[in-house]
């Protein structure tokens, strides 16, 4: 992490990239990080936040520093039913809002001060993540992320997770689905060439090619969605020998920070869940959890998340050394159209 922050001063020039932090949901801390009573302190979004779980499984999120002298609650807190105590003196706070209600040592009958509170976060709890709403003018949320209804019944089971830090723009992350040319540049040479772009066209690699196709489109109904639609075949001297390598898929980018790809393929279906949220500037978290239906042997499963990690760090090496260009020189082929159509898109996303 330390690293990575480095390399973004020395190397780069963030200066005229859009604003770090664009509005919307954002998977702050995975389900299965958080049991009941539990209290995480979490850094994103420029902030540091407390996430706790308090009574019926409810999960509240608010800005980690109490309103008295500043003590962090995410560190020694404690849940008392679905609120939080501070460390350093005591103050409870509510999760629901936010407001101190009690001061352990105030005078009895004393109003608490209207000004004894922290910020909290709207909060969703679905597809393995805990979602937080941010707006940088403190607006209600627009829109919701939905539910993936054969994650939430546990028609599909979760068999994985990869957890990656990346130096680059969040937009960006968002802009490599819809450089069509990247795909058979990066993601085309052999899974086993693995992730270091120096090495991937080592002959003895080169009998196994991943054939990649894709398109980008708006959602019509739902304006803060993104579809990216593709298609993979593994070619071995030129031939398509092994189908259950093939797949499909349609990955919903749904806000700036959500995307969730279902795919099918001969050997299975599921879902990749991936989460990008900025811990500060252009650091990001990326989580993904991948679930497939309950007849797909583990091995495979293992397999499609290893070769979509091998494809995550290729786009990591990419990301960590470039720098954002406002102004790129996009050719008017289909492969760069995507990259103008989404900038217009995930403009939507920024309010200052
Ligand atoms: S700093 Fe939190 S109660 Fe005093």
């Amino acid at each position: 992490m330390e690293k990575i922050t480095r390399q973004m001063k020395v190397n780069k020039d963030w200066e005229s990239a859009p604003p770090p932090y664009p509005s919307g949901w954002y998977g702050i801390l995975e389900s299965m990080c958080l049991r009941a009573g539990e209290i995480r302190n979490i850094n994103c979004l420029g902030q540091s936040l407390v996430v706790y779980r308090g009574e019926r499984d409810c999960v509240y999120v608010l800005d980690a520093f109490c309103s008295h002298l500043g003590g962090n609650m995410g560190v020694g807190g404690k849940v008392i039913h679905n609120g939080i105590s501070c460390p350093y003196h005591g103050w409870l706070y509510s999760g629901e809002d936010g407001r101190c209600f009690q001061i352990p040592y105030g005078q009895s009958g004393s109003r608490i001060p209207m000004n004894a509170c922290v910020k909290a976060y709207p909060t969703l709890e679905m597809n393995g993540f805990i979602y937080i709403w941010h707006h940088s003018n403190n607006r209600p949320p627009a829109w919701q992320p939905e539910a993936i209804d054969e994650v939430q019944l546990k028609k599909w089971t979760y068999r994985g997770r990869s957890e990656h830090y990346v130096n680059v723009h969040i937009q960006e992350f968002h802009e490599q689905g819809t450089d069509l040319y990247h795909l058979t540049q990066v993601y085309g040479p052999s899974m086993f060439a693995k992730s270091d772009l120096r090495f991937l066209s080592k002959w003895w690699l080169k009998f196994m090619f991943h054939d990649w196709h894709g398109a980008w489109s708006r959602d019509q109904e739902r304006p803060h969605v993104g579809i990216l639609k593709q298609t993979h075949k593994l070619l071995l001297f030129g031939g398509n020998y092994f189908p259950f390598m093939d797949f499909e898929a349609e990955a919903e980018q749904i806000g700036p920070g959500i995307v969730n790809m279902r795919f099918s393929s001969p050997s299975g279906s599921g879902v990749l869940v991936q989460s990008i949220v900025p811990i500060k500037n252009t650091i990001q978290r990326l989580v993904q959890h991948i679930y497939f239906d309950k007849s797909t042997p583990t091995f495979i499963a293992k397999l499609f998340l290893y070769h979509q990690s091998i494809r995550t760090e290729r786009d990591i090496m990419i990301w960590n050394n470039k720098k954002y260009l406002n102004h790129p020189i996009l050719i008017g082929t289909q492969a760069d159209a995507g990259i103008k159509d989404l900038r217009r898109w995930y403009s939507q996303f920024y309010d200052d």
